[in-house]
């Protein structure tokens, strides 16, 4: 018999329900000693709240986030909400001894973010930011590629995040559909929302982001406000490109945006090293692209390799070799990884501390940009 870990998951959006997938598929894929069990589900408006527990087996719902901490079932609190509610949400369910899974960006700056983290290791209860793109295989094996020195010395990492959906300056700021455009609600606009993503990864790939130099852009400057119905001016960073170097000596080169037509959620990636290169496209999720200048010259090029093979990340739990998986997966093997890492008492990776490292990052960009000139990173 497997133990049963209760979860509350505290938001039913788009977050709630790839979080709730992934519960529900974990243990038919992964042999797990623990079996998670949805118990309750809270978000704002309790029709919809009603309707997504029945629809994904939640045993019962609530428009209180306190209930969902204060009820001795649950074990775990998977916080899928809107940024600027994660801290007072986390800092309660660690006081309360739960483990926590939160959506990244942890927090809205790096103070909230160390409040964050205080919390949890002052009650000593396992945590995990949601950062997926880690545990995408083909990013996993990139991972697996550079520690074992395949990349030799690292000399570039360039990361770009783009998107177009915020072109109209008809899309109104606030509410619950566009609240990424609040900033009192986001916290930033593209640095957090997007970069954190490419921050993270690349720090997992190729070590610590010591300064940066950066330029943000707001190009729709008032919007109206659902709440208030008014017109007001955009807090957010619209677009954002940061250059920075790594603790490693190498160079890295960051750009994210709301504005380029044509892209919908293009996260990409490019490593060089003195031996060899790797490309990475969300949009070719399940590939990773491959030079090896040891190959023989006559054949030498990048190779595309399509990451499905059982002995690549993660591949061994799916289908069979040249079947691919997609986006969802990510936050199967999110599950997977915590649920392990729980039964053998070890922390899983990243962890708040890992987030509070992503979030001084963006802090230094977002305040670069402002000063117009380089920011010296904090350390985590
Ligand atoms: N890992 C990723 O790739 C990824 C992708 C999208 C969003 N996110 C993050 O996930 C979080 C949620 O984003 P989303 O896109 O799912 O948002 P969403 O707007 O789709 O859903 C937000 C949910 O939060 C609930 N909510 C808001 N305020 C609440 C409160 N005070 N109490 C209880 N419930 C509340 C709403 O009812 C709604 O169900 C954000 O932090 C976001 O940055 C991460």
């Amino acid at each position: 018999m497997k133990k049963k870990l209760n979860v509350g998951l505290i938001g039913y959006g788009f977050m709630g329900r790839t979080h709730s997938n992934a519960y529900c598929k974990v243990n038919h894929f992964f042999d797990l000693p623990y079996e998670p069990v949805l118990q309750v589900v809270c978000g704002l408006e309790e029709n919809e709240a009603k309707a997504f527990a029945e629809q994904w087996g939640y045993q019962s719902y609530t428009t209180d986030w306190h209930k969902v901490i204060e009820d001795d079932n649950v074990d775990i609190v998977d916080i899928c909400v809107p940024n600027n509610v994660h801290a007072e949400i986390a800092i309660a369910a660690a006081k309360a001894g739960k483990a926590i899974c939160c959506e990244k960006p942890l927090a809205l700056n790096g103070a909230q973010a160390e409040t964050m983290v205080k919390a949890v290791e002052d009650a000593g209860v396992p945590n995990l930011v949601s950062f997926n793109y880690r545990r995408v295989p083909a990013v996993t094996l990139a991972k697996q590629l550079i520690d074992k020195g395949r990349l030799g010395r690292i000399f570039h990492y360039r990361a770009n995040f783009l998107q177009d959906w915020t072109i109209s300056t008809k899309v109104p700021q606030g509410g619950m559909a566009t609240w990424r455009l609040d900033v009192k609600a986001a916290g930033s606009g593209v640095t957090g929302d997007l970069l954190a993503h490419c921050i993270d990864t690349a720090m997992w790939h190729n070590g610590a982001i010591t300064s940066v130099c950066a330029m943000t852009e707001t190009f729709v400057k008032e919007r109206m406000h659902v709440e208030t119905g008014k017109v007001e001016p955009v807090g957010i960073d619209d677009a954002c490109t940061f250059l920075c170097r790594f603790d490693n000596g190498s160079l890295g080169n960051f750009e994210s945006t709301r504005y380029a037509r044509g892209h919908k959620a293009l996260y990409t990636f490019e490593i060089n090293g003195e031996k060899a290169s790797i490309a990475w496209d969300l949009h070719d999720l399940h590939r990773l692209s491959y030079f090896d200048y040891s190959d023989d010259s006559i054949v030498r090029g990048w190779r595309s390799v399509h990451v499905t093979d059982s002995d690549m990340p993660y591949m061994d739990k799916w289908w069979v070799p040249g079947l691919q998986i997609g986006y969802e997966h990510t936050f199967v093997h999110q599950v997977a990884d915590f649920l392990e890492n729980l039964a053998k008492d070890k922390p899983t990776s990243p962890n708040f501390r890992d987030a509070l490292a992503t979030q001084y990052v963006c802090d230094a960009v977002l305040t670069s940009a402002k000063n117009k000139k380089w920011e010296t990173v904090k350390k985590s």
